[in-house]
């Protein structure tokens, strides 16, 4: 049998910066951001964008733009590292807002960016034990990743949803899931304690344990291997891995390249012009929604993957590494297998037109929306409105009343 995604699209908030606006307001020079980190915009959520919205969101264009039946979905997952309360799960405001039936299996799971790949696996077991009995599973990574103001971090926020449909009538493309490899270590890289709005981070060893996870996982899937060859990277057309921005993509897949080549290659090194040739090949042109967008973290991986999707055929794609990774820390090495003629698909899933609608805000108007959502306390919130902000969703959050979030349409 084979498992995969049958749908995919995502949603981001109607607001984005100009990362070289930001750097002048920072007193920063742009390049850093542009060269340094590889980002050039970043979607901005305002008050009335939360994660819930955005997993509706891009949940209904999902269903829609694949003809899916909300009664086939049997299992609704969200993985998010944003939810919006300590015990309420996103996944239950989601079934509610798209009807779906009410035996369906609802819960939100949590372990950083790797949130939602670890539904995907879970979608996975439910459906080729037998347990699905058909149904579809509605995996949805939504996120908004927050770090203060000033923050070396602030230029790598970002803001959006990807939602996929898990079946086994997989349009787009099927996981070998049983040559899975895993990394699990207890450490603090990245983390955002209960009574923080934001993440604390240790940067660049947040760095080095991405990097260190990414060994682990590949030795892990290596050693299960029963043909390690599919894991080589000339059988490989495109490696794609989590992205907290552009160039962090960069540095991955310069040690995957190390790893499959037996060799440490330093960037002065001569051999280093082979890392670039590759990363160029099979990594760089799957990385520019995530340059507009900035970070997701759950999404992050599955919308390189859309834009990989939008930009390929199943003549030139046949087989490919995903990568995905969670502080703390979790990650995952898999290959997938696109779908003989998915490219029929090309114009459902991208999103470009979306992106290109968004409207641009003043580093002034930013500031501001970061300082009120900050400022949101514990008590009654009151309505707001959809024109104070210019948004045209129908689906939004609209404030708290008896500590009760209240939402357009539920
Ligand atoms: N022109 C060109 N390049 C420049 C430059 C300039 N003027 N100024 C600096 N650069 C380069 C630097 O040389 C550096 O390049 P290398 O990485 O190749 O060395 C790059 O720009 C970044 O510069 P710094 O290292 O000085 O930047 P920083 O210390 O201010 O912050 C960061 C960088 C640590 C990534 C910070 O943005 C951060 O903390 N981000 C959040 C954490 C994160 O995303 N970690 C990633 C792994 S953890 C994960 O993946 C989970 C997750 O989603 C959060």
């Amino acid at each position: 049998m084979k498992i995969g995604i049958e749908a995919i699209a995502f949603h981001g908030p109607e607001h984005y910066i100009e990362l070289a606006d930001l750097a002048k307001a920072r007193s920063v020079d742009p390049d850093k951001y542009a060269k340094g980190l590889g980002q050039i915009r970043m979607a901005v959520a305002t008050p009335m964008e939360d994660t819930v919205t955005l997993a509706v969101n891009a949940a209904l264009k999902a269903l829609k733009n694949f003809d899916i039946d909300y009664n086939d979905i049997g299992t609704l997952v969200v993985g998010t590292e944003s939810g919006v309360d300590h015990s309420k799960p996103v996944a239950v405001y989601v079934h509610k807002a798209l009807g779906l039936r009410s035996n369906c299996h609802t819960y939100e799971t949590k372990h950083a960016c790797f949130g939602a790949m670890a539904a995907v696996f879970s979608a996975n077991d439910w459906i080729s034990c037998g347990r699905a009995r058909g149904s579809k599973a509605l995996i949805i990574a939504s996120d908004i990743a927050r770090y203060p103001i000033g923050d070396p971090g602030e230029p790598t926020q970002g803001a959006g949803a990807v939602a996929m449909v898990i079946s086994d009538t997989p349009s787009l493309l099927h996981f070998d899931y049983e040559i899975s490899g895993y990394y699990t270590k207890h450490v603090m890289d990245f983390w955002r304690p209960l009574y923080s709005k934001t993440a604390f981070v240790d940067g660049h060893y947040s760095i080095e344990c991405y990097l260190n996870a990414l060994e682990g996982a590949l030795a892990d899937a290596l050693d299960k291997a029963t043909i390690p060859e599919l894991y080589k990277m000339d059988q490989l057309q495109a490696c794609i891995y989590h992205v907290p921005f552009v160039r962090m993509a960069a540095k991955a897949h310069h040690r995957h390249f190390e790893i499959d080549a037996g060799e440490r290659i330093d960037r002065e090194s001569e051999r280093f012009a082979d890392v670039r040739k590759s990363f160029a090949e099979k990594t760089g042109p799957w990385l520019s929604l995530n340059a507009i967008v900035g970070n997701i973290y759950t999404g992050s991986l599955f919308l390189s993957l859309i834009d990989l999707l939008r930009s390929n055929t199943s003549a030139n794609l046949k087989q490919i590494s995903m990568f995905s990774y969670g502080s703390g820390c979790a990650a995952s090495m898999n290959i997938a297998y696109p779908t003989l003629g998915f490219e029929r698909f090309k114009d459902k899933i991208n999103p470009e037109p979306d992106l290109t609608a968004r409207r641009k805000l003043s580093i002034d108007e930013y500031d501001n929306i970061m300082k009120i959502s900050d400022s949101l306390g514990t008590g009654n919130i009151e309505e707001f409105s959809a024109s104070d902000w210019g948004l045209t969703s129908d689906f939004l959050y609209l404030g708290n009343r008896d500590h009760i979030r209240r939402y357009s349409g539920l």
